[in-house]
């Protein structure tokens, strides 16, 4: 029997005996796509090619992709663990045909690799065919029908409507009719009991969906509308996990050997067993999914955060922690140590991960420690919200508290449910939804884009990026459409060739216009869309049919040059200083100033950043020459050394930006020679997650500026010192003088204090044997009004201070009182509660000593004197 690897690989023999080309998978984190945070499935990659606006540099491919559906149209969190056949990451296997193959093939060929080379028993298969949609004025899809039944009886295949029939990317883009193949994998005596056929798409465990041959022929419109693509394509996508699991006869994905490890570690990591309780069963099988998606996340380069897919990602955790927490009572932390079994499974296909474990293992154990303790606090505020309720004989906690502990603290709604339950208590289900799609609300009013359908102006244009060596060239527009976010009119505008660079690789996107001799329009931004090249303006020209000259704002691009090619020098020096484990994990690159963040475990000291930055400026000043190959093969790339970034997509042909020995794979625009960048500085150095720090830095002239405003300081410092000759030495001085002076100060007052004491002791009051004193003290002496009032008590055996002062104008009183009034029961806090009210103001402390300020300052006496009353009432 295979093992999964060696299914994997068979799948890719088979397809490349059948001419397709096999490509590695894309990464899983997308970064060019406003309309897909994760990859989804495998066809993503190639969606720009099945819209046409990319030309395809082979017809036929195939892979293993890994997918993660967790957000959007394809969502299967909620399933995960609870059944044993979803996942949030999956590998999808996969074969393509760009306007080459369609139905016949695609057909034969899934058949062929499933009962010929798998040998999977032809009569557990099922096929669905769509059944047509009036709506979208579809037929029924006869064509495969008829190829199906080649090889299947009729009763083997099956009408299947647009829900399952029909796939979508998302809510616009390339779709087409699909024919899945299903697999009943029940026992005998359940096969006689029901016809397998009944249970296609029904969600029996079971009878599952394996392989899913989509024929990509329409794109779906933001109007709804289905256009007709340039040609018809193929786009399969096979369940890899589900196809180990019938392969290998098991009544489970989690059964293969793709999890077996991840449970057996599990098992040995809490003394329980897998397969006993059903509880326990759906626990291990959520932390052995979700370990997987946020190890493969972070070797992508996405690492758990507040935002965006980070924050997918950071939930995905947390999920797993929560119910390790509370279904496998794992009190510490414990999914990193399942890195270590996953990559001895899955390291080999996916080397990415082997070259990061370690990386891996620190950002899984930081983020679990630190959410460990987040649940810790969630469970005593729970506790306490559980007290409160039972104290006013309520019986249910609101929508808006259990929402706060879901949103805050991780707490899922059934763990609050669970407890509450416990607690003879009930949650408010309906309030707790309300507050949800409140949420819901507020994030999709925050990230809304509204984008209208394309208008083609000049069709079949593929468009050309010339901007390495163009800054300015002649265009015409071939496609533009209207966006709206946050209620905002943009358009997107496409031409058939373009100077400007989109934002990508962490360079922003270049700016500049587009000008004619009648008008000129301002390009505000360049963003990448898939392959698409689109510029960002806030108005259309007149006419879209005329020709312009686009001219990239070369000011702006030479500074980003500056800062990008500093960056690899940066990045350079860095792996020279601290080591190479410095591997880049995001960047920024903007006219202003750069941000280049990357791995590392602790601060970099004063004297790296001086040696790092030393190192820059050598290389800067050795004035090393571009060495640009556009077109490199990746193999000879990775001869070369050439430093490539992890979740990263690259081709087989690379551009290499070199410049000496900094040798990285790179497509941003850069310096002719390294002396061009003038000066580097660094500006800061911090952490912004674990095991990740950010220098930020500035060159060329921004580098100038930050220096001459570093020299201005300097002299704006001699300027207020009186031009010194030695100004370090002067401020030492003042430094020296002014903490001599803080201590003369200081015993000044004290003696000041001890002076005025001895006045009012002497002076003071003493009614039935208790001493009263009380007294204004200057403002100049309020900050000592605690010293003076604890001086006071250690002068009297039995005695009252009462005392007032003024801080900024506003009114403060305190009363001290002896320890033997202590004793007796007396307590200042509930004297200064109402002498305070006064004053309209507030306080408190101990019964020994109590304070409070307020904002009535004619009330300070009557506060005092009110103060006093309520003592001597009690002599
Ligand atoms: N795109 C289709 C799917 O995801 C087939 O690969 O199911």
């Amino acid at each position: 029997m295979m093992n999964a690897a060696q299914l994997r690989q068979s799948f890719l023999d088979f397809f490349a005996t059948k001419q397709h080309r096999i490509v590695p998978s894309a990464p899983m984190v997308v970064k060019n796509d406003p309309t897909l945070m994760f990859t989804n499935a495998g066809m993503n990659q190639f969606k720009e090619i099945f819209l046409g606006n990319t030309l395809a540099v082979d017809k036929r491919v195939a892979n293993s992709q890994k997918c993660l559906r967790v957000s959007g149209k394809h969502n299967d969190l909620e399933e995960v663990g609870h059944d044993t056949y979803h996942h949030t990451m999956f590998e999808m296997l996969g074969n393509w045909s760009f306007g080459d193959y369609f139905k016949n093939e695609a057909i034969n060929w899934a058949w062929e690799y499933l009962v010929e080379v798998l040998k999977l028993d032809a009569i557990l298969l099922y096929a669905t065919v769509f059944e047509g949609d009036k709506q979208d004025g579809l037929d029924r899809d006869t064509e495969s029908f008829n190829y199906w039944t080649r090889h299947l009886p009729e009763s083997h295949v099956l009408n299947g409507n647009k829900k399952d029939n029909f796939w979508e990317m998302g809510d616009a883009g390339p779709c087409g009719p699909c024919s899945e193949v299903h697999i009943d994998l029940r026992s005998e005596e359940d096969k006689k009991k029901i016809p397998g056929r009944d249970l296609v798409n029904a969600g029996h465990p079971e009878v599952i969906e394996i392989w899913n041959l989509v024929f990509i022929q329409y794109n779906r419109k933001a109007s709804g509308q289905l256009e007709l693509l340039p040609a018809k394509h193929v786009d399969t996508g096979m369940g890899f996990e589900r196809l180990c699991r019938a392969l290998q006869g098991k009544a489970s994905n989690y059964d293969t050997d793709i999890f077996t490890p991840l449970l057996d570690k599990q098992c040995e990591l809490t003394n329980l067993k897998y397969s006993v309780s059903e509880q326990t069963d759906i626990a291990m099988r959520v932390v052995a999914d979700h370990v997987r998606t946020i190890a493969f996340a972070i070797a992508d380069g996405q690492l758990p955060s507040n935002v965006k897919a980070g924050y997918v990602i950071r939930r995905i955790l947390r999920r797993a922690v929560r119910y390790g927490y509370t279904f496998l009572g794992r009190r510490e932390s414990f999914l990193s140590l399942l890195i270590e079994p996953l990559i001895e499974t899955m390291g080999q296909a996916y080397p990415e991960l082997v070259a990061q474990k370690g990386f891996i293992i620190k950002v899984i154990h930081e983020e679990e420690e630190s959410f460990l303790r987040t649940l810790e606090t969630g469970i005593s505020l729970l506790d306490k919200i559980i007290a409160d309720i039972k104290a006013s004989n309520k019986k249910v906690i609101t929508g808006k508290q259990v929402f706060e502990l879901y949103d805050t603290f991780g707490f899922p709604i059934d763990l609050t449910d669970l407890i509450a339950r416990e607690n003879q208590l009930e949650i408010d289900k309906s309030g707790f939804e309300v507050e949800m799609e409140a949420q819901k609300q507020r994030a999709r009013n925050a990230t809304s884009v509204q984008t209208d359908d394309w208008v083609i102006v000049t069709p079949d244009e593929v468009e050309e990026f010339v901007g390495y060596d163009y800054q300015a060239v002649d265009v015409v527009i071939t496609r533009y459409r209207k966006v709206k976010q946050n209620n905002k009119e943009l358009f997107q505008v496409v031409f058939n060739v373009t100077p400007f660079y989109a934002e990508s690789g962490g360079q922003i996107g270049d700016k500049g216009r587009i000008v004619n001799a009648t008008e000129t329009v301002e390009v505000i931004d360049t963003k990448k869309e898939n392959n698409l090249i689109v510029h960002l303006m806030v108005s259309l020209p007149k006419d879209p049919f005329a020709r312009f000259t686009a001219e990239v704002n070369e000011q702006l691009r030479q500074q980003v040059a500056c800062h990008h090619s500093v960056t690899h020098l940066l990045h350079k020096a860095l792996r020279e200083v601290l080591g190479s484990h410095v591997e880049q994990k995001g960047s920024l690159v903007s006219p202003e100033h750069l941000r280049f963040d990357f791995a590392h475990f602790q601060k970099v000291s004063d004297e790296e950043l001086k040696k790092v930055e030393a190192l820059v400026n050598l290389l800067i000043r050795e004035n090393l020459i571009l060495e640009e190959h556009r077109t490199v093969p990746m193999s000879k790339a990775q001869e070369l050394g050439a430093v490539a970034l992890f979740g990263e997509k690259y081709g087989d042909v690379v551009r290499i930006i070199q410049f000496g020995g900094s040798i990285e794979l790179c497509g941003g625009t850069h310096v002719g020679s390294t002396g061009e960048i003038g000066l580097f500085k660094i500006v800061s150095e911090s952490s912004i997650a674990t095991g990740i720090r950010r220098i930020e830095g500035v060159a060329g002239g921004k580098a100038e500026a930050y220096v001459e405003a570093q020299f201005e300081l300097i002299s704006e410092l001699k300027g207020l010192m009186k031009n010194p000759p030695n100004l370090r030495k002067s401020i030492e001085l003042l430094i020296e003088e002014s903490s001599s002076l803080a201590k003369k100060v200081e015993s000044m007052q004290r003696n000041m204090i001890a002076v005025e004491i001895k006045e009012l002791i002497a002076n003071a009051q003493e009614v039935n044997g208790v001493l009263v004193v009380s007294t204004q003290l200057s403002p100049a002496l309020s900050d000592l009004m605690k010293d003076f009032a604890m001086q006071l008590r250690s002068q009297f055996k039995k005695g009252v201070a009462v005392l007032g002062t003024q801080v900024n104008g506003n009114p403060k009183i305190a009363v001290a009182l002896s320890d033997e009034l202590v004793k007796i029961g007396w307590n200042a806090v509930e004297i200064i509660r109402e002498a305070s009210k006064e004053i309209q103001g507030g306080g408190g402390g101990q019964p020994f000593f109590a304070e409070a300020g307020g904002k009535n300052i004619a009330g300070l006496e009557k506060a005092m004197n009110k103060a006093l009353e309520l003592i001597k009432a009690k002599l």
